[in-house]
């Protein structure tokens, strides 16, 4: 598909009669969240507050035709992801399905529901990569930060994800609460022999927000831990690859989310709603559309949540007359809504944006306060799913 010009839709704030033509991306990856049932409780879930219920998941042929879509506008990815994924029955149907079509395919897991057998079953329906969380290398903490006595279970799932021969990647979320920890992380995956380590870091918006106080690492952590993975990069040349970045609160300048809104990247939900990230359901005022309702294309074309925010017509000052503002887009739109209530503002992150105070206090007092408790996800299940489902602030047994 060729480069289409699009209407872009404009901020009341900024140039509310301007008709500003934009260019439109080719999206290069979509991220399917089969599920938002999962067995752990990660008190950092980027998932929305309100998840969605088993009964209103699509079902696999339109998951299909979503992705025989996807295709058609020219995305080359599809990362399977959740919840937890596996809780899908239809996992290696969709995952064949995708392969068949030419899409490369990656699993993002928890590991702790899936059997030697069904991964061989991934691996025969070409499966290209799978990424496996681990909360911490202590399995005492890793199983408090998780909600869930799983740890033992995730090393040995990427045991046997190497032993089917799929390539691993250890997706850590590193924070006040597990960074002393982070030598051992990177020993532990190249003992667990995966090709690429991710640090990320906790984004602070949906549920992630509530728990704020209790994950914000102290500066000297930060720069302890840059140290830490500047070595190892070196050291490890070869045999891992370390993906990391400081997280934005106590960088100058915001990170580009997303590659910009509507430009790389869209998510679909599991009751089928298609939305420009992961997040964007916390900018409760927008309303999505359905991959149920309308075709991929149209969606990623006209959808007015998509264009809400795509090019640069929409950015208030400092970021209209800024040189930056192709490179990080103004930053997070869903980080700026959670700490400021305005989406239009400029990413507190970014040192020009006036909202920047926002970020002042809770930096302020890092390292100075006790650490809170986590604040788990609860919701009212009525019937567990298999045992499966967000519903408990203590460790459901395993
Ligand atoms: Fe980015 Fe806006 Fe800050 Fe410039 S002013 S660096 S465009 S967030
Ligand atoms: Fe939604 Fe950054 S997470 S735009």
């Amino acid at each position: 598909m060729s480069e289409l010009e699009i209407k872009q839709n404009n901020s009341s704030e900024v140039k509310p009669n301007a008709s500003v033509k934009e260019k439109l991306q080719i999206p290069y990856a979509v991220l399917c969240e089969l599920t938002h049932r999962c067995p752990l409780s990660c008190p950092y879930c980027s998932n929305p507050v309100e998840l969605e219920m088993k009964s209103k998941e699509i079902d696999t042929e339109t998951w299909k035709r979503a992705l025989s879509e996807a295709v058609k506008i020219g995305i080359l990815q599809a990362h399977f992801s959740g919840g937890e994924p596996t809780a899908r029955k239809d996992l290696e149907e969709l995952i064949q399905h995708a392969s068949s079509i030419g899409l490369y395919t990656n699993l993002i897991t928890s590991g702790v529901l899936i059997t030697e057998e069904r991964l061989k079953k991934f691996y025969d329906a070409g499966l290209d990569h799978v990424q496996v969380s681990i909360q911490d290398t202590d399995p005492e903490n890793s199983e408090k930060i998780a909600g869930y006595k799983g740890h033992a279970k995730k090393l040995h799932t990427c045991g046997l994800i190497r032993k089917v021969g799929l390539p691993l990647t250890v997706n850590a979320v590193m924070h006040r609460q597990n960074l002393h920890n982070l030598k051992s992380m990177i020993d532990l995956a190249v003992e667990l022999d995966a090709e690429r380590l991710e640090v990320a870091q906790v984004q602070y918006y949906g549920w992630a927000l509530k728990n704020q106080t209790a994950f914000l690492p102290t500066k000297e952590q930060l720069d302890n831990a840059t140290e830490i993975v500047e070595e190892a990069r070196v050291r490890l040349k070869g045999i891992l690859a370390i993906d990391y970045v400081v997280p934005d609160y106590y960088a100058k300048r915001p990170k580009s989310c997303m590659g910009g809104w509507g430009r790389q990247f869209l998510n679909i939900t599991p009751a089928g709603k298609v939305l420009p990230c992961h997040a964007a359901e916390s900018l409760n005022f927008l309303e999505f559309d359905n991959i149920k309702d309308k075709p991929l294309s149209w969606i990623w074309e006209n959808s007015d949540a998509f264009n809400r925010f795509r090019g640069t017509s929409w950015m208030p000052e400092p970021c209209q007359s800024c040189d930056r503002k192709e490179i990080d887009w103004g930053g997070c739109r869903c980080q700026a809504f959670a700490l400021t209530g305005n989406e239009n503002a400029t990413d507190p992150t970014c040192e020009f944006s006036p909202y920047r105070n926002v970020l002042d206090e809770p930096l302020s007092n890092v390292g100075k306060e006790e650490i809170p408790e986590f604040i788990y996800r609860k919701i009212n299940v009525r019937k567990p799913l298999n045992g499966i489902g967000h519903n408990s602030n203590k460790s459901p047994k395993s």
